[in-house]
């Protein structure tokens, strides 16, 4: 039984509302959402042109699969603000997330964006448990990621007491969670598990730490996981799920009552589930690619963003919205390092930068105890093999680790290798990623 539930009164009006007082609620802001995206957005309105599409075609919420999606491609293409709905004066806040090559992808907040994201957030905590006056340990990194302020705002909108700590500095993050003795903590899973051997490491038991409740997310995590994190921190550990592109952390997530995945909060995101081949839409319970449309957000309005999550939409229980199923996989190659969103057309390009390489590589994944390993092989020029003394090798390849470090923001070991030593298949071909974690179950 867990040692925090929420009360009855502590649940907003809409998330017990009946099905069709949702719908309803959907509609109403879907017509918005679609007619402010088009009315704003040049590329936006280009793009329903082409489809011979406009938002007076909306007249049901099944009308929105008319309408073309918005992919990570869009972002680049339109880099840093062509898809913002408001003038660059009215947006409060950016924040940003890996693209594909080196530049980033941005998004933007007006302030009632962020007061939407706080209120959401907030729901979240709710949903996990968190009363007004609980104290929340926030290791979630601040900065351009979404994860450390949407949860602080969030936090603070709870009525709840923000440790904004950042992600890092372990030996830290325990100090301040035995003398501050907070009830929640916000982190991602495998940093979690870090933070629980420090705790084993110092003598202390679970029952000695003061946490009731963990609320995570940011890269895909099993019940296998859950159980271990549970077990090592004596906690209950909930699944918070979102992305950057359609607003940060808090999308979606679990009721601490039923812990049967997160609760989409269907009255800010229309949510489908595409056949990520042809799509299509599928029916609730069939898994596909998961895809959001804001339906309240002013400055960077989304429609039928392709999130890439492979999932399912699942039936309501605790609460009138429908859930999603844990993340299965994703529909493209981008890998989730440590919580660092990575693609390998992102190393590669760094790989590429230096002439003396041969940009054949391989990405090694692996995991070691609880966290994250990314190898990087790269061969050197065939024509200047032999040419490069042991130095050389090992220069070229702190080089390189610098730079993804500085550029992608995650560490890897590099390996610089021979020419030709990273074996191609039989189409000549590279294979680029080699994953060795273990599954989630
Ligand atoms: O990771 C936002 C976030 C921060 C969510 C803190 C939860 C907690 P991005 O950096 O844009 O945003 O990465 C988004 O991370 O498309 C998923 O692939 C993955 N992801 C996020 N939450 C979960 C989760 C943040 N609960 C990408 N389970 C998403 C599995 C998750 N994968």
């Amino acid at each position: 039984m867990p040692t925090k539930t929420p009360a009855p009164g502590d649940l907003e009006p809409i998330e017990r509302a009946s099905r069709d007082e949702i719908s309803a609620l959907q509609l109403q802001r879907l017509q918005w959402s679609v007619r402010h995206c088009h009315d704003n957005v040049a590329p936006y309105r280009r793009r329903c042109a082409e489809r011979g599409v406009h938002p007076d075609d909306l007249k049901t919420l099944a009308d929105l699969a008319k309408f073309p999606f918005m992919t990570k491609s869009d972002l680049r293409e339109h880099y840093p603000f062509g898809l913002f709905a408001v003038p660059r004066e009215r947006v409060a806040r950016l924040h940003a997330s890996s693209g594909t090559t080196g530049k980033p992808i941005v998004v933007g907040y007006t302030l009632r964006d962020i007061e939407h994201w706080a209120d959401l957030v907030a729901r979240s905590l709710r949903a996990a448990g968190a009363r007004p006056g609980d104290m929340v340990h926030n290791a979630y990194g601040y900065g351009m990621f979404t994860g450390g302020l949407g949860a602080h705002y969030g936090i603070e909108r709870a009525g709840c007491t923000a440790v904004p700590m950042s992600g890092g500095q372990t030996e830290k993050q325990v100090q301040a969670i035995i003398d501050f003795r907070p009830d929640f903590i916000m982190v991602t899973p495998s940093y979690s598990l870090v933070i629980a051997e420090e705790f084993a490491r110092q003598g202390m038991t679970p029952e000695q730490i003061s946490l009731a409740v963990g609320v995570f997310g940011a890269e895909p995590w099993g019940e296998g996981m859950r159980g271990e994190i549970e077990r090592m921190l004596g906690i209950d550990a909930i699944d918070i799920y979102g992305l950057t592109e359609v607003m940060g952390p808090g999308v979606a997530s679990e009721c601490i009552e039923s812990k049967d995945g997160p609760v989409i909060w269907e009255d800010h995101f229309y949510p489908e589930v595409i056949d990520p081949e042809t799509g299509e839409a599928l029916p609730d319970g069939e898994e596909g690619e998961l895809v959001f449309t804001s339906l309240t957000k002013e400055a960077f309005p989304v429609i039928r963003y392709r999130t890439r999550d492979l999932t399912r939409l699942l039936p309501p229980t605790a609460r009138s919205f429908r859930r999603m199923g844990r993340i299965t996989g994703r529909s493209d190659d981008m890998l989730i390092i440590r919580g660092v969103n990575v693609f390998p057309t992102q190393i590669e390009e760094q790989v590429l930068r230096d002439k003396r390489l041969s940009g054949n590589y391989q990405l090694v994944i692996t995991r070691s105890g609880h966290m994250d390993e990314m190898e990087v092989r790269c061969e050197v020029q065939r024509e200047l093999q032999g040419a490069l003394s042991a130095a050389d090798f090992d220069h070229l390849g702190r080089e390189l680790q610098h730079r993804i470090k500085t550029m992608i923001g995650v560490s890897a070991k590099v390996s610089v290798m021979e020419a030709d030593a990273i074996p191609r298949t039989l189409v000549g071909k590279a294979r680029r990623v080699i994953d060795q974690r273990p599954k989630q179950s």
